[in-house]
């Protein structure tokens, strides 16, 4: 696969809420050569498939049905129809085998094209919860980590980290807050970042 004439095409993995998913989307689209060509989830609940289709964003639901080489055969597939140039990880709680990295880097002469963004300074706190974790150890400070994606949890090459304070007073909810406007500004930079690599 080469890059896709006019774009590079992203696809977004998700099995939640999807706030990083619609930033990503709605910074796309002010970007000329850069495109979110689809939505996947494994979780039919997942409200960010209804969110992306209400943003006009092709989704697929691809549920694990059987083994999780059928299952990641199954998005590979995908993947290749659309020529999908990068893929970004917003809270897709599956881990990729190193089967699917070394097929899909393989499309791209073996360049790392797939990011993840994390409510931690990785590597502390990975895995899930890492903002109610913090929380409850009363760190004075956590922050937001942008990385490539390896088979591990959150352990691949940090890309970006940036740092956030706890004030003292300050409550779980109003925190965490402010660590998913950290994240979307740190993931829609990075995408902002591949207008140029992109061919027109
Ligand atoms: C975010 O905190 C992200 O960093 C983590 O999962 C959460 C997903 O949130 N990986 P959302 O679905 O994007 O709102």
């Amino acid at each position: 696969m080469t890059l896709s004439p006019g774009s590079c095409r992203i696809a977004i993995f998700a099995s939640g809420n999807g706030s990083n998913a619609m930033a990503l989307i709605q910074s796309a689209k002010k970007l000329k050569n850069v495109k979110v060509e689809l939505v996947l989830s494994d979780k039919k609940s997942a409200a960010v498939l209804g969110k992306a289709q209400a943003e006009n964003v092709k989704t697929y639901l691809i549920e694990k049905t059987t083994d999780r080489a059928h299952h990641e055969n199954e998005i590979l597939n995908i993947l290749r129809e659309h020529q999908i140039d990068w893929i970004f990880l917003a809270g897709y709680m599956r881990l990729l085998s190193a089967h699917f990295l070394k097929e899909f880097s393989a499309l791209h002469q073996g360049q790392a094209r797939i990011v993840n963004i994390h409510p931690s300074l990785l590597p502390a706190y990975p895995g899930a919860d890492s903002i109610a974790r913090a929380f409850q150890d009363q760190v004075s400070e956590s922050g937001v980590t942008l990385h490539y994606v390896d088979e591990g949890m959150d352990t691949g090459k940090i890309i970006r980290q940036e740092r956030l304070r706890r004030v003292e007073a300050q409550d779980l909810s109003s925190w965490s807050q402010q660590f998913h406007q950290l994240e979307h500004q740190i993931y829609t930079d990075f995408l902002k970042s591949l207008e140029a690599s992109c061919k027109e």
